[in-house]
C-alpha cells in the first residue's frame, strides 16, 4: 500500500469525514515490552494470563491464545466459549480466529459445537494445516483429531436464559445484555514489533443456526501485520462484517494514522455510508507496532470498556465514544 505521511493522511481524513476531532486514547507508549489490549472487562483477566504466559517464555501467539482461553472457560462470561448463549435451537455455536503478524497467516473456526476453547482449535488450524478457516462439522472433526473432547457447553444459567426466550410469545432476537458484553478481541505486541490478534465469541444470542459474523473471519474480527499493527472489533458482527473493520484499521495505520485516528476513522466511514449506523453496536481496538493504542465506540449505548496490560500494570479503561 502507498505510504503517505501523517500530515497528508490527517488532511484527507479531515476533508472526507468533516467530523469533530476525537480525543487521543489515554495510554501512551512507555518504552518497549509486551502490551496486551482486549475488549470488555473479561479482557482484564485474559490480558493478565497472556502476560504471565509471555513472561514464562511462551510466544506471543501462545500468550494471546491462553489469554483468550480465560473468558472462553469462564461460565459467567455468557458471550464467549463455555456458558456462551446458544443459537435459536439451543445449541452453543462458537467462532474464533487468531493471526500471526509475522507470517501474515491466520487460523480460524466457525460454528464449532461442543469445544469450549475454539481459539485453541483455531491456533491448530494455523499451525497444522494449510487452510485458514474451517467450519461446522469439518471443524469439529479436525478438533477431535487434534485431541480435543466434546462437552456440553450450555450451563444451567444459559439453558434457563434460552428456555425463557423460547417461552416468550413472539420472541425476537436481541443483543447480549449489558452485563455480558460481547466478543473477546485481543491485540498484542512483544515490544519488538511483532503483532498478534485474536478473537473469540459465541456470537449473537438466539442466532439463526449457521450464522457466522465477523469474529472468526480474518480481516473482519481481527487482523495483524508486523509492518503496521493489529486490530479487533466487537459488537454487531452482522453490521461490521460489511466494513472489514480490522483490516481497514491496520491499513489506515500503515498509511500513517495513529491507532486512535484509525479506530475513529473506520467508525466514521460506517456513518458516512449509512447515517443510521450511528446507532449501531460497534466498537474497535487497535495497536501499532510501537505499542501505541487506540479504541473507539460508535455511541454511548454500546460503550466499550477495554482492558490494557502494560509495564506490569493491568487496567480497565473507557474507550472514546464518537456519537
Ligand atoms: N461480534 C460478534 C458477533 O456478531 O458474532
Amino acid at each position: 500500500m502507498e505510504k503517505i505521511n501523517r500530515r497528508t493522511f490527517m488532511q484527507s481524513v479531515a476533508a472526507a469525514a468533516a467530523v469533530s476531532a476525537v480525543p487521543e486514547a489515554e495510554a501512551k507508549p512507555e518504552g518497549s515490552g509486551p502490551v496486551f489490549l482486549s475488549t470488555w472487562p473479561h479482557g482484564k483477566p485474559a490480558n493478565e494470563r497472556a502476560a504471565e504466559v509471555f513472561k514464562s517464555g511462551g510466544s506471543l501467539l501462545d500468550a494471546v491464545e491462553k489469554g483468550i482461553n480465560v473468558p472462553e472457560s469462564d461460565p459467567n462470561v455468557m458471550s464467549v466459549g463455555y456458558g456462551g448463549l446458544p443459537n435459536a435451537d439451543g445449541v452453543v455455536s462458537l467462532d474464533a480466529g487468531i493471526m500471526d503478524g509475522t507470517r501474515h497467516r491466520a487460523g480460524a473456526v466457525c460454528a464449532l459445537e461442543g469445544i469450549k476453547n475454539p481459539i485453541s482449535v483455531a491456533r491448530l488450524v494455523l499451525e497444522r494445516t494449510r487452510h485458514t478457516t474451517m467450519a461446522g462439522e469439518g471443524a469439529l472433526r479436525f478438533a477431535l483429531e487434534m485431541g480435543f473432547h466434546t462437552e456440553q457447553l450450555l450451563t444451567p444459567k444459559s439453558l434457563e436464559r434460552w428456555m425463557q426466550w423460547k417461552a416468550t410469545p413472539n420472541h425476537e432476537t436481541f443483543w447480549i445484555t449489558p452485563d455480558n458484553h460481547d466478543t473477546i478481541g485481543m491485540v498484542a505486541t512483544d515490544g519488538r514489533g511483532h503483532m498478534v490478534a485474536g478473537c473469540s465469541t459465541s456470537g449473537l444470542e438466539w442466532k439463526i443456526p449457521g450464522r457466522v459474523a465477523d469474529s472468526p473471519l480474518v480481516g473482519l474480527g481481527y487482523f495483524a501485520d508486523d509492518n503496521a499493527g493489529a486490530a479487533s472489533a466487537t459488537g454487531d458482527g452482522d453490521l461490521m462484517s460489511n466494513y472489514c473493520t480490522s483490516v481497514s484499521i491496520v491499513h489506515l495505520m500503515a498509511r500513517g494514522a495513529s491507532p486512535q485516528e484509525a479506530c475513529a476513522e473506520i467508525l466514521k466511514q460506517m456513518v458516512k455510508t449509512i447515517p443510521a449506523n450511528k446507532d449501531g453496536e460497534c466498537a474497535v481496538i487497535a495497536m501499532n507496532n510501537r505499542g501505541e493504542i487506540g479504541t473507539a465506540s460508535m455511541n454511548a449505548k454500546f460503550h466499550l470498556k477495554y482492558a490494557l496490560w502494560r509495564n506490569a500494570e493491568s487496567q480497565l479503561l473507557d474507550s472514546v465514544v464518537l456519537y
